[in-house]
Order: C-alpha cells, then structure tokens, then sequence
C-alpha cells in the first residue's frame, strides 16, 4: 500500500506543472545567459564538487561541467532532468543527475565545495527548509550562491499580476521572488553564511517581436502561467486574466512595438559557508 501525506501531495502537483508547458524551450529562448553567470560567481573549477538545487535542464550545471567541475544537477520533475541530461550527452558532458526536493535534499551532510541554485530553489514553498538544506549540504569554507528573481523587478511582477487568478497557496509557502530581497535573504541564512556578493542585475530579453509576444509565451509554455490559466478558466475569468497579461507586457516593455525588450531583475548572491 502506498500512502501520501500532504507535502508529498503538493510536491506532486509541483512537479506536474513544472512539467507542463515546455520549461525547455524557455531557457533555450531568452534564460541561457543566466546560468554561466552564477557559476562565474561561485568561482566553479576543475575537479570541485558541485550542487546544483532545483536545476532544471541544467543551465547552471552544464556550465559548470564544462568548467571541469563533477557536478550533481537535482531537481523535483524528472521530466526537466531528462532534457538536461539530453542536452549535456549532446555536448559530450557528464553530470549526474538526481531527483530531489530541495526542501529535503538526500545528500550528507557537508557533502559539496559549492552548492548553488538559478532562480530554482526560490520555487520551492517553504524558504526556510531550503536555506537549512542548503547550508547543511555545503562543507564550511565552501560557497553558496543564488540567482533569484526580485520581487520588485519584472518576474516578481508577473507573479503580482497572476496572483489574484492562481488557485490559492498552499498553507505556509511563502511567495517565490522574497528570495530576490537582501533582507529576506539575509534572514533565511543568518550568521551561517558571510555574503561576499549581493547585487541587483538584469537579464535582458531581447527573443520576443511584440510585447504580447512574451506573454503568449509564458501562457502556452511556463508551468506557474499555465496552472494560473486552468484555475482562470475554472472561474469564468480567462478573459480578465489575459487582459491583465496583456497591460503586463505593456507595461515592463523597454523597447518599440515591434522590437519589444525588457529587463527582468535578479538578485546574485554568493556567499562562503561558515
Ligand atoms: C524556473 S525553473 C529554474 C530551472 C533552472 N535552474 C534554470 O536556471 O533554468 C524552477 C525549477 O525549480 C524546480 N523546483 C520547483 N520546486 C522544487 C522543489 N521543491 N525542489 C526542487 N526543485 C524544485 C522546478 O522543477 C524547476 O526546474
């Protein structure tokens, strides 16, 4: 007999939406610049023993293989591990790749020299579990280093934008862009962690013509777009939803109406492990 209980419930549902759509295509679209940058940061090199929490399809641990280091990309959906491991074998790269939730990392204790995540571990609901897991799995001396979106920049506001669509939050998960707030931050890894690196940058994206172009984008292809549309549609307010996608991507649009380009904002932070 098999028995869930209500984590393993809603880690399921997580996983099924991250599933959905088409992640793959999205990080190929406009998020590739993202991972070298934070494997730049933690200062990956050859022969270190590297984490990558919430990896996706690999976009910071591909890099960091290709730096020499011998890297192990976790993430909760095997689906996303699959393209990666895809990706990597194409690229002649070997990485090992595993399932796990970042809340409960199957991983000893002080096990890597780096422990890092792009704008992936900040998913997961409960912040404080992770940041625990995060330090307990990286050896003192060791680094620590996050990409998160920020909630003031354009992801936080895309998440503000959905909000009042999606089907409520599950009791105690705290909103994924607080992990873009130094305070925040600061608060989830206290006195474990000396912060060498804490900087606002951006990630310009430049891949879509129109600017509804991005929303259509995320509609048809970002898991957190897609479970917000299906409970939209349940409630009768698609319309309304799409509406306010559509001032959305107005509103953050840098560029032309025919060459839209926008800046989406994260927090690096790196940081060694006391
Ligand atoms: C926006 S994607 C980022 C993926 C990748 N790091 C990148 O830079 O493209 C968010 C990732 O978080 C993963 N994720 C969500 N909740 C998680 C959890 N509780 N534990 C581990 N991974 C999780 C999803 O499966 C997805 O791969």
């Amino acid at each position: 007999m098999t028995t869930t209980n209500p984590d393993q419930e809603l880690k399921a549902r997580h996983r099924a939406m991250w599933a959905s759509g088409d992640y793959p295509s999205m990080v190929e679209t406009f998020l590739l610049p993202l991972g070298p940058v934070l494997v730049e940061a933690c200062g990956v090199g050859p022969d270190m023993r590297v984490l990558d929490v919430a990896a996706g399809t690999g976009n910071a641990s591909i890099p960091a293989a290709e730096r020499g280091a011998s890297v192990v990309a976790s993430d909760l959906t095997p689906e996303l591990l699959d393209a990666g491991r895809a990706r990597a074998e194409a690229m002649g790269l070997e990485l090992e790749w595993v399932e796990a939730d970042a809340e409960h990392l199957p991983f000893p204790d002080e096990d890597f020299d780096v422990v890092m995540s792009s704008i992936g571990a900040m998913f997961a609901p409960h912040h404080q579990e992770v940041a625990d897991e995060l330090v307990r799995v990286c050896r003192p001396g060791g680094t620590i280093g996050l990409a998160s979106w920020t909630p003031e920049g354009m992801i936080g506001g895309l998440f503000r934008t959905m909000g009042p669509f999606a089907p409520p939050p599950p009791p105690g998960a705290q909103p994924p862009p607080l992990w873009g707030s130094e305070d925040h931050l600061r608060g989830l890894l206290g006195d474990r962690v000396e912060l060498t690196t804490l900087e606002r940058r951006v990630l310009e994206v430049t891949a879509f013509r129109q600017p509804l172009d991005y929303g259509k984008h995320f509609k048809e292809r970002y898991g957190p777009t897609i479970t917000t549309a299906a409970n939209a549609r349940r409630n009768g307010r698609e319309a309304e939803l799409d509406a306010a996608l559509a001032d959305f991507c107005h509103e953050w649009n840098l560029g032309t109406d025919d060459e839209a380009r926008f800046e989406q904002e994260y927090l690096l932070a790196v940081g060694t492990r006391n």
